[in-house]
């Protein structure tokens, strides 16, 4: 079944919960599209799993279009959003469309997600009369790292969670189809839950949201620094791939590796024609060489 921005409202009205996962990469996209996830988004968390920067500040739109577009090849089913990064939106109203539809049209998303509450809300309404589905993000937003000054979570105090509570009513009534709630307590993303009408998505937001979401490279455990909390590591492929890379340099520097069954093949006539000739080859060297000497 495609997933649509219909079909996940679906899901929350009938109480199915939604998977997304980010992802970044075809090769990936593919194994997610087929494992039937509903969702996938291009976040700027690229930034700091696909980029190394520290945070997810220095990401540009054109980043984000490189790596949407690859995925949205290898999709079929799976919902595309693409993460509008750090001061892609907040300029104004303009660029914020502008931007947006740039995610679409060069992206191949299907919907922009975009970071705060009712201080974006113009930018919302502006992106959805476009016909751009928008998925809003409360709670803890990382382009905002340097006002929090840090990753904490959000809405523990009873005027923090009275901000979000509103937050996520201003999105919603500003036309978002979605909204992310990123470091959440669970009680309070349980009632925004309950609140809103569109479907909720959690990160580190508890069990009462309609959907999750978790960057792919922390719940497969590709980083062996920061576990946050609210991860769970669904396997361990950064030691997978560790020791197939430990094992390769070894075969390669044993020469175990490439062995018989990895090697194309030539007839033996062939090889003795070529061999023959480079005897020959050789043979007229030397004697170029021997008859230079004799001249000098
Ligand atoms: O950029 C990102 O990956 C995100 C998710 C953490 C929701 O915004």
């Amino acid at each position: 079944m495609k997933n649509t921005v219909t079909t996940l409202q679906k899901m929350k009205n009938e109480g199915k919960k939604i998977s997304m996962l980010t992802c970044y990469d075809y090769t990936t996209a593919c194994l997610m599209e087929e494992a039937g996830i509903n969702g996938i988004l291009i976040g700027d968390s690229l930034g700091m799993t696909m980029m190394g920067y520290d945070d997810t500040l220095p990401v540009t739109v054109d980043d984000i279009i490189h790596h949407c577009a690859s995925v949205s090849r290898g999709l079929k089913d799976t919902f595309l959003v693409a993460d509008m990064p750090f001061m892609s939106y907040q300029t104004s109203v303009y660029d914020a469309v502008k931007n947006a539809g740039r995610l679409i049209k060069e992206g191949h998303a299907q919907a922009v997600k975009l970071e705060g509450g009712a201080s974006v809300c113009k930018q919302i309404e502006a992106i959805v009369k476009s016909d751009i589905p928008v998925v809003a993000h409360i709670g803890l937003t990382p382009q905002s790292i340097n006002a929090f000054g840090g990753f904490k979570v959000q809405g523990k105090n009873i005027d923090r969670a009275k901000q979000l509570l509103e937050d996520a009513k201003a999105v919603e009534k500003a036309g978002a189809f979605m909204v992310t709630l990123e470091c959440v307590p669970a009680k309070l993303a349980t009632l925004i839950s309950e609140e809103l009408t569109i479907p909720t998505i959690g990160i580190g937001a508890g069990n009462g949201c309609d959907g999750q979401i978790l960057v792919y490279q922390d719940m497969l455990n590709m980083f062996s620094g920061l576990k946050p909390k609210f991860v769970k590591h669904f396997a361990n492929i950064g030691e997978e791939m560790k020791s197939a890379f430990k094992a390769y340099d070894e075969e390669v520097k044993s020469t175990a590796y490439p062995a018989e069954e990895h090697c194309f093949k030539i007839s033996d006539e062939v090889m003795e024609a070529l061999e023959e000739e480079c005897k020959e080859e050789h043979a007229k060297e030397v004697e170029f060489e021997v008859n230079r000497a004799e001249r000098v």
